[in-house]
């Protein structure tokens, strides 16, 4: 009987990506994945370690392995994906094998007494053929790590300086996945607008994918607002196949603490991008993240997040409380403001955030928005809009995977509803 796998994946899309690649190998020596963690005979957790809440969902499943690892003797429990070094010598005796991502190559010699004839003359774990886990949009990582060194995040240390993929590479990818017919491309990456492979830079990449013939969409994510110039916004608003949607993270609206976290931008400079994009892109939507709670932040340095998101009218925000991470500059600031104001603070920007997002829903009544539907449900069909918002729709027909234009008839924070005008 086949061996079975068992894949565990916390943190980020790059994380899911990296999971569909050691889904890939695995399933090249012939395991088979399964549901039911009891039955395999490798578990591979995916780690993130980007906020210590991340870090404690690790900890809190290891006596469950160990349960597991009891009945089934057998089993190795395997863990890669973003660790820093404390952990990984504290999680380094509940493991039977610690892997650093770009050692994926190497899984088969540790599962396979015999795995000479798996070698492979891979020169980069993003060569290995990834099993897509969804048959409509795919993620492709174009790089991997980060130069930013934002004073808060591990991201730097635990994945690395900034490496870009070969562009040949990532176009074969795409052809690939464009022809089995998937609809929606995911480009990857810590740092993505940032992209230089040669004399390929991010706005030459796009221009080559928008070249390849197909019915598609293109996204990236996560971008830094400062690598957004008047080119990439003009050939932005002029693409047929990449969507008004945009991810510009802010983490703060203070001068203060953007400094504190080395963001390299200030409030103004942050502003004039966005109105750069919405000169050129006037419909687009904009989402964010933001960290609240930030060392010595104080209640009017809050504040001005709090006007400035009220004044940029974000149609959604990711919103994290600051959580100090060992090895980063942050880290040797004092963790200062209390968890309950955290908390507190959390709460302020997610209400303020509701309430704009179903206001710039309201605003899309009547319209007619373009859906890429994702998945069928009880009550109808999900999708997502070019604006990247959750729609539901209804159809007798079997309408997966197809873009369908709907006109919008109801509008809730984060779901819209409307009818097909062109079956
Ligand atoms: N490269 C991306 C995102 C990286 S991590 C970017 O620059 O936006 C994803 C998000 O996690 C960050 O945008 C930030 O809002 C949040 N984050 C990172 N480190 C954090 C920390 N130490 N505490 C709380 N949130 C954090
Ligand atoms: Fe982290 Fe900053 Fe890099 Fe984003 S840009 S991954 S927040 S260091
Ligand atoms: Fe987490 Fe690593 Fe992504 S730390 S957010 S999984 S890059």
């Amino acid at each position: 009987m086949a061996k079975k796998f068992y894949l565990l994946v916390f943190g980020c899309q790059m994380n899911v990506s990296d999971a569909e690649r050691i889904a890939g190998v695995l399933a090249s020596i012939g395991y088979k994945k399964t549901k039911k963690i009891e039955n395999s005979d490798v578990i591979v957790l995916v780690m993130c370690s980007v906020r210590q809440s991340a870090v404690n969902r690790i900890y809190g499943i290891l006596p469950k392995l160990q349960e597991l690892k009891k009945k089934r003797k057998n089993l190795k429990i395997l863990l890669t994906g973003c660790l820093l070094k404390g952990d990984r010598k504290k999680l380094e005796r509940h493991f039977d094998y610690i892997f650093k991502i770009d050692e994926l190559p190497f899984l088969p010699s540790f599962l396979l007494k015999n795995s000479k004839k798996y070698k492979r003359r891979l020169s980069h774990y993003l060569q290995i053929l990834p099993s897509y886990q969804n048959k409509i949009s795919a993620y492709v990582p174009i790089m991997t790590g980060c130069d930013h060194f934002c004073s808060y995040c591990v991201v730097p240390y635990t994945r690395g300086r900034e490496v870009a993929r070969p562009v040949k590479e990532i176009i074969c990818e795409i052809k690939n996945l464009v022809k089995k017919g998937i609809k929606e491309i995911w480009l990857l990456g810590q740092n993505v607008n940032n992209y230089k492979d040669g004399k390929v830079d991010f706005l030459s990449l796009l221009k080559k994918i928008e070249k390849i013939k197909g019915n598609f969409w293109i996204r990236f994510i996560s971008s830094h607002p400062m690598n957004f110039n008047e080119k990439l916004i003009s050939f932005l608003s002029k693409s047929k196949k990449v969507p008004p949607y945009l991810n510009l993270p802010l983490q703060s609206g203070d001068n203060k603490i953007l400094k504190l976290m080395n963001r390299n931008y200030t409030v103004k400079e942050y502003k004039m991008i966005v109105q750069k994009i919405r000169e050129k892109i006037p419909d687009v939507a904009i989402s964010t993240d933001i960290i609240v709670g930030f060392p010595t932040e104080t209640k009017e340095e809050f504040q001005n997040t709090v006007n400035l998101f009220k004044e940029i009218k974000y149609d959604m925000a990711y919103i994290s409380k600051y959580s100090p991470r060992k090895g980063t500059a942050a880290f040797y600031l004092k963790d200062d403001v209390p968890p309950e104001e955290k908390k507190q603070r959390e709460k302020i920007l997610s209400q303020l955030l509701k309430k704009i997002a179903l206001e710039k829903n309201q605003n899309l009544i009547g319209k007619i928005t373009t859906v890429l539907i994702m998945e069928k449900r009880k009550d109808g069909w999900l999708g997502r809009n070019e604006y990247y918002k959750l729609v539901k729709t209804h159809s007798k027909k079997n309408i997966l995977g197809r873009f369908v234009k709907v006109k919008i008839n109801r509008a809730h924070p984060f779901l819209l509803e409307g009818e097909i005008i062109n079956e």
